[in-house]
């Protein structure tokens, strides 16, 4: 760190705090310490009002206000005075400018064109008031710092390295649009006027007309206005509205340019003195008020940029056939430029649906080209819609993209139906929620799936967030059936050994998956949650007349509190069958099986819920309202 010779400049040993961090100082400027305090206090306040402050540009550049900071003192330090492109200065400078730009891009062709012979003091006026800020412009963007394109927080604050930067790319462009040709005039009127008046006065008409046609490089700062409006956009509109900020752009440059057509259209048969087939003379127009040779001008322009017309007339001279291809290329350009944002943009706004009906049509494809049978066409379309619901996201991508607290967070809300209806996460402790929701993953079952083959190995156990599952024993009866908030194939997982029933989903079953690595981990760290599990499993044993004991090989002595936890739970889940089972499992045992489920009866001890469906399908079926 260079220390400057000027006590203002010099950053103090208070600045920065024993970590080498630098200390958080008062938003929104920092006081300069100065002995001279007077002398030296509009100086400080112009440094300041040149430093970067905490609006939004800054804090996208540092991301943090002690970032800001660690800036200003590096721009101190540096102790030239350059602008930082973060700086109040240079937020207002740009501002001001944009104003200038569009006031400029607008008024000077209106100007130029309509206004030709007339250098009234007032147009002298803004032209020498407008030439003169774009010139400090030129001098401002000398002195403004660069933020680079590839090290964004870097940025450049060394006046050699900024001209030379500035030199190489719009200095130039910036310059020829910016020459004060109305200085030039006014002096060359004041010299020379009188003897051009008597002697020549054709040729001062020409040079006067030359002069008007070069000050149209005026237009060249158009160049400057793309340059800010971009860098705005970027700044203030990087999210869903940048498409809608750059339609709108493309919108107000069409009207430009149509502007700027209209105003071509009648400065070229200006120039030429109106020749008497020109457009202006077949429509009278020489000596007509300029706002209305203005608006037939527009006219004309817009009826060619829009392919509609020629205006009132078609084209009768070589010229006017000229302008009109002119703008009719520049129409058809912007027109198609046009459509291809606003293609864009409809097609960004619904992304997730497009991605879905491209991934349908895929698939669609893949079983022709398969000749699949035709009903499992029907069932495999009837998963997608089941599945997707019209809308495709990549999830595991996108949440692989977020961070680990945030890709938590969102999990744990969009599982909070699940922890909810599970009443063996309602009594849990939130960790342990929060462990197993964010392995879980989201599978969906059709009716009649076989879900869980009884005598296989399992490697998952699953969660019923909707839908209603059979526990099938091996001689085919139906044990029982689980629904919402109900969770199935932990046995195997407990015991290592095979699956002791089949589960086949009932209904559409929307469930989440969790593997066995996942179950044992998340279980190895809350060994209550698996004393738990075990007790419950040990009476869905019982139930199905298993030997329960194969649950307890490694049964230990309960502490009092963790037994009132299992039993809390037991109960919870009691509590959840006890106020479905009389109307729910009677309901859709009838209506599902027209049967009582075989050996539910005996076994009516079974803490297990079956709370009833959310489903608006399932509660049709209920109802018998299925086809
Ligand atoms: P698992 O043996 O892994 O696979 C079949 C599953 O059916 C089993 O785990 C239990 O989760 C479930 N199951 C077996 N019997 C019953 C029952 N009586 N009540 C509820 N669920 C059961």
């Amino acid at each position: 760190m260079t220390l400057h010779s000027d006590p203002s400049m010099q950053v103090h040993f208070d600045d920065v705090s024993l970590y080498g961090t630098p200390k958080e100082e008062p938003m929104p400027n920092i006081p300069i310490v100065s002995e001279k305090v007077s002398a030296n206090f509009l100086k400080s306040q112009l440094q300041s009002w040149f430093q970067p402050t905490d609006n939004r540009l800054a804090m996208k550049l540092f991301g943090s206000r002690k970032a800001l900071v660690k800036e200003r003192i590096r721009q101190k330090t540096s102790g030239h005075w350059v602008i930082h492109p973060c700086s109040s200065f240079r937020f207002y400078w740009d501002l001001c400018m944009l104003l200038l730009l569009v006031a400029n891009l607008i008024i000077l062709p209106v100007a130029i064109s309509f206004f030709n012979d007339d250098l009234s003091t007032r147009w002298i006026a803004f032209n020498c008031l407008s030439d003169t800020i774009f010139l400090i412009d030129i001098v401002v963007n000398f002195r403004t710092g660069i933020m680079q394109q590839d090290n964004a927080e870097q940025v450049i604050l060394d006046p050699k390295l900024i001209a030379k930067h500035y030199l190489r790319t719009w200095f130039f462009l910036d310059l020829i649009s910016s020459i004060p040709l109305d200085y030039i005039f006014l002096i060359f009127n004041q010299d020379f006027s009188d003897s051009f008046q008597i002697l020549h006065a054709g040729r001062a008409l020409r040079i006067l007309r030359l002069a008007k046609l070069l000050s149209l490089v005026r237009l060249l700062r158009l160049s400057r206005l793309v340059r800010y409006v971009s860098q705005w956009e970027e700044v203030y509109f990087l999210n869903m509205a940048s498409v809608f900020m750059r339609i709108f752009n493309l919108i107000c440059m069409m009207l430009l340019i149509g502007h700027w057509s209209g105003c071509l259209q009648f400065l070229v048969p200006m120039l030429q003195g109106f020749p008497s087939n020109s457009w202006v003379s077949i429509n009278e127009l020489q000596e007509s008020y300029w706002l209305e040779q203005y608006s037939w001008a527009l006219f004309k322009a817009m009826s060619h940029m829009l392919c509609i017309g020629y205006g009132r007339f078609p084209p009768q001279s070589l010229t006017d056939m000229w302008l009109t291809m002119l703008s009719m290329i520049s129409g058809a350009t912007c027109y198609a430029l046009f459509l291809g944002h606003a293609t864009n943009l409809i097609q960004s706004l619904d992304s997730s649906r497009r991605q879905y009906r491209e991934k349908v049509k895929q698939v669609e494809e893949y079983m022709a080209y398969r000749k699949l049978p035709r009903d499992m066409r029907q069932r495999i379309t009837e998963y997608f819609e089941h599945r997707y619901q019209g809308k495709f996201f990549d999830e595991e991508l996108i949440l692989g993209e977020l961070s680990e607290k945030l890709r938590e967070d969102v999990i744990n809300y969009n599982c909070r139906s699940l922890v909810a209806s599970v009443p063996f996460f309602a009594n849990a402790d939130s960790n342990f929620v929060s462990d197993v929701v964010t392995k879980l993953k989201y599978e969906v079952f059709q009716p009649g799936d076989i879900i869980i083959k009884e005598g296989t190995i399992g490697t998952k156990m699953y969660f019923i967030q909707e839908g209603v599952v059979d526990i099938v024993m091996a001689n085919g009866e139906v044990a029982t059936s689980l629904s919402d908030g109900s969770y199935f194939g932990e046995i195997c997982l407990l015991t290592n050994a095979r699956r002791v029933a089949s589960v086949r989903a009932e209904t559409y079953c929307n469930l989440f998956s969790l593997s066995v690595d996942h179950f044992n981990c998340v279980l190895d760290q809350y060994p209550l949650m698996r004393k738990t599990m075990e007790t419950v499993a040990a009476e869905r044993l019982n139930k199905i007349g298993k030997n329960p004991n194969i649950m307890h090989q490694k049964d230990e002595q309960l502490s009092n509190p963790e037994s009132n936890t299992i039993t809390a739970v037991v109960n919870a889940l009691a509590a959840e069958a006890d106020d479905c089972k009389d109307d729910d499992m009677d309901l859709k045992e009838n209506l599902l099986h027209g049967s009582e489920s075989s050996i539910a009866e005996p076994v009516q001890t079974i803490r297990e819920g079956l709370p009833r469906p959310r489903s608006g399908e399932f509660r049709a079926l209920f109802e018998g309202n299925t086809p």
